[in-house]
């Protein structure tokens, strides 16, 4: 059994999602694939090793599995540890391979659910928003109320928390990922903001500014305003910059990108990781950002989200 599930980017909101403001992510279409087959050994393998050195399929499998021995293996095309949901396409994918291998149906809603649960367990804390993206594919806007301007997919709670998941319909585009090489620890940077929130009222403006650019920026991606909306990148970075959660690398990769696009952002937790441009020229876009030292994805939307073959 094979199942395959996206990467993501978030394009607005990261940080401003932890106060309740609105987060907008897209699938990109760089994918994880998994594969799952009955094994005869004694344990279960991941790519020829036991699974339990592999925490998010081990949990997966507590979750998921009941049978005996699988061997698994896995493929993937999306960068780890930077920002671009790696893990959450490896926990999707191999979410539906095994509720296939099970028998069961695949529902990209219920494997939403299931990946978030994993996700949850191995790292204390998550939003179901990449395992959300991951299994929907397309965009999403993550909110704390639902609504009723956008098509509603689902609703996750934890621990008193609510998340809202709706799919934004958007027309295809050009993203070029600069990847910093250096790793950014989501819950570092994520305490990093909320000691600043905490502490100067002035942050919590900024914070809503974020949901305000936000809002504006889905609208002006939906109506293909690309030029809108990659100003509104631009903006929202520098807003993450007072937050304290730009790098001089990921500043230099902004900077490189920016003549040839018309945005550019850090995306996901910063502190390192990656930065996105929104640009027409992509192969240009590139070529600057792997001249000041970044590694370029060009990356389109991928309206596909998790599938079993
Ligand atoms: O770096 P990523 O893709 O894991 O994104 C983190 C997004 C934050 O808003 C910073 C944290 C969160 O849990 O929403």
């Amino acid at each position: 059994m094979m199942a395959s599930a996206p990467g993501k980017i978030i394009l607005f909101g990261e940080h401003a999602v932890v106060y309740g403001e609105p987060c907008v992510s897209m699938a990109v279409n760089l994918r994880t694939k998994v594969s799952v087959q009955k094994s005869n050994y004694f344990e279960s393998t991941v790519d020829g090793y036991s699974a339990y050195r592999q925490p998010h399929i081990r949990t997966a499998l507590g979750i998921l599995w009941k049978d005996g021995p699988v061997e698994i293996t896995t493929k993937s095309e999306i960068p780890s540890a930077a920002g671009m949901g790696s893990s959450a396409a490896l926990v999707v994918a191999s979410a539906a391979a095994l509720t296939k291998l099970g028998g069961s149906e695949v529902f990209e809603e219920q494997i939403a659910r299931t990946g978030f649960e994993v996700e949850y367990a191995v790292q204390g804390t998550a939003s179901p928003n990449d395992t959300s993206v991951s299994s929907h594919g397309s965009a999403i806007m993550l909110c704390k109320n639902k609504r009723d301007d956008l098509k509603f997919l689902w609703e996750i709670e934890k621990n008193g928390k609510r998340w809202f998941v709706h799919h934004c319909e958007f027309p295809d585009f050009n993203v070029v990922v600069g990847y910093t090489g250096a790793r950014g620890r989501t819950s570092e940077q994520v305490a990093k903001v909320k000691n600043l929130v905490e502490r100067y009222s002035f942050t919590r403006d900024v914070v809503k500014e974020i949901g305000q650019i936000t809002e504006e920026g889905a609208k002006a991606l939906a109506a293909g305003d690309l030029k809108k909306a990659g100003a509104l990148m631009t903006k929202n970075h520098n807003l993450l910059a007072i937050l304290g959660v730009d790098t001089p690398e990921l500043q230099k990769l902004v900077n490189a990108a920016l003549p040839t696009s018309y945005g550019a952002k850090i995306t996901g937790a910063g502190g390192g990781g990656c930065m996105i441009a929104l640009t027409e020229n992509p192969d240009e876009t590139a070529k600057a950002i792997e001249s000041a030292g970044g590694k370029a994805y060009k990356v389109k939307l991928e309206r596909r989200g998790v599938y079993v073959e």
